[in-house]
């Protein structure tokens, strides 16, 4: 029986030694990913950033690979400011985004030294001059602008009324302006630039190149109408990655090299002038490099269906529930076998919805089969939650035929450390 090996580490071994549920990254994926990245994202036209958006996946561990790689991070809460702050990430390197960054957030945020800013609307525009004049301290914003086109996996649709909770739609030019203004006439804020974010696990050129080419337009706008010059532009994240078979996603090197094509082919064209281009990729960071491994418990037959249950399930993955994400899976122990039968893997869960696969081929099951789920590296374990009390499940870093925890499973009493009963004064 061939067993799978993660980063070179038997998949037994990494069970017997952490338990099931499990998250295994391979290290070295992540590190390839960063590289590619880093290696394609380039021009010698303007300059290149990427920005790791750090919702995907993050931990201290995460975000050292990050910063050995010398990219930026994307962080949209006060949690992950603060992860990474203690991470050791160079504060020069983040990028604070968020719709609603709370008072405390940006006061964070300034404390840490946080370079970046995204703002979100005109409120948000004049609680950041607020805080920058009070503590006299200089900062860069950058504003979401919604482009008005919404993309997913293959197809994406231009929105005639944009209604999206993030940025301010291209639309409303004299909102833009009078923001951009404050920003202007303020004594420590500095208006870099625009950003845009589309949507997420998409596999196809197409949408970015459409984006890319309305926030150019809206770019050259801006300088000819308005007098707005700007530097920078980022583009979000949103490149798709493979879950199952039929995903074929244009691979993140390539769609870089695209990326800056376009951009270059843009700016030629209609005589935009950019000193940096920025994206902020996630999943296609951490997504492949990521798998779940479990333990299969019991078997049922119903009607139509033969169930597997495995001994985790939406609080450890709640993609499937959420969105109907689709994955694929092995018994980790059983690699050659064939696969010739039909199951729904469950997970235990108390809830009808907890399927983490509705239909899938599988190897003969037993219990005590270890279930394997691929591509499970961004949004599992950041979006994992403690439902049924739940622990969530440790974290491996496997490379090299070695590997380290780096986040350690919840126990019960870890779980119960925040119980309390202190009574209020006021
Ligand atoms: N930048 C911005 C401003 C974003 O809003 C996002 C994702 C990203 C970058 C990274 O996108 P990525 O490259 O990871 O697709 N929980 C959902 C995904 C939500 C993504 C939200 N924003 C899921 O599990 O599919």
């Amino acid at each position: 029986m061939t067993t799978l090996a993660i980063g070179g580490v038997d998949c037994q071994d990494l069970a017997a030694a952490c338990g099931t549920p499990l998250y295994i990254y391979d290290e070295g994926k992540i590190e390839e990913q960063l590289r590619a990245a880093k290696t394609t994202f380039k021009s010698r036209e303007f300059e290149t950033e990427v920005v790791y958006a750090a919702k995907a996946f993050s931990c201290k561990a995460m975000f050292e690979k990050v910063s050995q790689a010398d990219a930026g991070l994307d962080v949209v809460s006060g949690g992950e400011l603060y992860c990474a702050w203690k991470s050791g990430v160079d504060m020069k390197k983040i990028y604070f985004h968020g719709n609603n960054k709370t008072p405390e957030e940006l006061e964070l945020a300034f404390e840490k030294g946080c370079k970046t800013i995204v703002m979100d609307n005109l409120m948000e525009c004049e609680k950041i001059i607020a805080i920058s004049n009070e503590r006299k301290q200089e900062v860069d914003v950058f504003l979401r602008i919604n482009p008005g086109i919404e993309a997913h996996t293959h197809e994406y649709i231009m929105t005639a009324t944009p209604d999206s909770k993030f940025g301010i739609n291209m639309g409303s030019k004299d909102n833009i302006v009078e923001l951009i203004e404050k920003v202007t006439k303020s004594k420590y804020v500095s208006f870099k630039g625009f950003h845009s974010h589309i949507g997420s696990q998409i596999t196809e050129f197409e949408a970015f190149g459409k984006a890319l080419e309305i926030m150019v337009d809206f770019i050259k706008t801006m300088e000819s109408d308005f007098k707005i010059q700007t530097k920078q532009l980022s583009i979000g994240g949103g490149f798709g990655i493979k879950y199952i078979a039929s995903d074929k996603p244009i691979p993140l090197d390539h769609m870089c090299k695209l990326l800056i094509e376009k951009c270059q082919d843009l700016i030629k064209e209609k005589k935009v002038s950019l000193e940096k281009l920025i994206i902020e990729p996630g999943r296609s960071i951490v997504g492949e490099a990521g798998s779940t491994l479990y333990k299969i418990g019991y078997s049922k037959n119903t009607e139509n269906k033969h169930y597997v249950f495995v001994d985790g399930g939406m609080s450890d993955n709640i993609r499937p529930a959420l969105y109907q994400a689709e994955y694929s899976c092995d018994i980790a122990n059983k690699l050659d076998s064939p696969k010739n039968q039909s199951v729904c893997i469950a997970g235990k869960n108390c809830e009808s919805g907890d399927i983490l696969i509705r239909l899938t081929k599988l190897q003969e099951e037993e219990p005590g089969d270890l279930l394997v789920i691929y591509s499970t590296g961004a949004y599992g374990y950041s979006m994992a939650s403690n439902y049924n009390r739940a622990g969530k499940p440790p974290v491996v870093f496997a490379k090299g035929g070695k590997a380290r925890v780096v986040i350690k499973g919840e126990s019960y009493e870890d779980q119960l450390r925040q119980d309390t009963n202190e009574e209020l004064m006021f």
